[in-house]
């Protein structure tokens, strides 16, 4: 049998990855720490047929566009390499939400990609392998392997700079709610904005804050702090966006000051968060290289958190998806 099929979720990051220690192993300049979420994961098939004269890529029930197919197929020609062979791949893979809600379908979708594809070939790799080889296809992937809470260490080479659970799925009833106020894709992209951060003038004093962010925010989630958590998580985000804010850079010849992630929804949410919180609501949010902001809360909160969302929302159209922490990634799922 030259098939499998494998299921892997999105990450959160809590501690974020921005800046590249090396850009082509994709190792990173810091640690970082996140959670699966259960809502948002990629559904990969992959099978290896002598037949084919190139690889195949489906997403979502349609031929891949090429820039897409050609990062899968290298991913495939890394783990040809890895395991002596030439045979090429069909790749059919899914997700369960829509790839400009700011959730990175990147990282579910290399990882459900690396453990589908080496089942496929029949090898036994360990958890820390699968890791090695998911960072190569896209950095956060890497996080996307192992358990629950995750933390990816950055390493100083490609074979030490892999991701571990810090605490199980089950450790924490901690839970997302991603709100996702625009349906369009970022105007940088990461791959930009990860090249353009050790120029921001706060870099070093960012660099220099995160080994005792990191502490915190593992403790916290070791021992289930969440105004700990929720505090560091908030300026861990903000920390990031004065990164991107301050990363000046040129778009067709013309200057920009900086990468503006946000939206005036967005600043609008995260003005409404710290009212709700001194309403009593207890409720922190993170960012990513988007519009869409994730709020954080006791899962026995999570209700409550929505139908403030909502009141917010009036008439705009905003979406959510709701995720409780989630496993690492697996084999099985419907074959597709
Ligand atoms: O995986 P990339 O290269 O798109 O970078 C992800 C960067 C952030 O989402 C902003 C932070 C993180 O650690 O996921």
């Amino acid at each position: 049998m030259n098939q499998a099929t494998a299921i892997a979720h999105a990450n959160l990051a809590f501690v974020k990855y921005w800046g590249k220690k090396d850009p082509v192993l994709n190792l990173p300049a810091n640690n970082s720490i996140s959670m699966n979420l259960s809502a948002a994961y990629t559904t990969t098939t992959v099978v290896f047929a002598n037949d084919l004269l190139d690889d195949e890529v489906q997403l979502d029930g349609e031929d891949a566009d090429q820039k897409f197919a050609d990062r899968v197929g290298r991913h495939l020609d890394r783990i040809r390499q890895y395991a002596g062979v030439y045979t090429r791949a069909r790749v059919e893979t899914r997700n369960t939400f829509p790839a400009s809600a700011g959730i990175a379908s990147s990282a579910s979708g290399f990882a459900a990609l690396t453990l589908a594809a080496v089942a496929a070939l029949g090898m036994e790799l360990s958890e820390r392998e699968l890791s090695i080889l998911a960072r190569q296809g896209s950095g956060s992937a890497c996080r996307s392997i192992p358990d629950g809470f995750v933390e990816w260490r950055t390493g100083a080479t490609n074979r030490d700079s892999y991701a571990e659970s810090i605490a199980p799925a089950e450790h924490w009833d901690l839970l997302d709610v991603a709100v996702i106020v625009a349906d369009q894709p970022k105007g940088v992209s990461s791959s930009l904005g990860h090249r353009l951060a050790p120029d921001s003038p706060f870099w070093a004093m960012r660099q220099a804050q995160l080994p005792e962010r990191l502490e915190q925010v593992r403790r916290a989630i070791h021992e289930r702090d969440f105004v700990t958590f929720g505090q560091e998580i908030e300026t861990e985000a903000l920390s990031l966006h004065a990164i991107m804010l301050t990363s000046a850079h040129e778009v067709a010849g013309s200057w920009r000051s900086g990468i503006y992630y946000w939206l005036p929804d967005t600043l609008e949410l995260l003005i409404a968060v710290q009212n709700w919180r001194a309403d009593g609501i207890p409720v922190y949010f993170t960012l990513d290289a988007g519009p869409t902001v994730h709020l954080l809360c006791p899962a026995e909160r999570g209700e409550q958190v929505q139908e403030a969302v909502w009141l917010t929302q009036g008439r705009r159209n905003w979406s959510m998806i709701v995720s409780l922490p989630a496993v690492g990634a697996r084999l099985g799922g419907a074959t597709i």
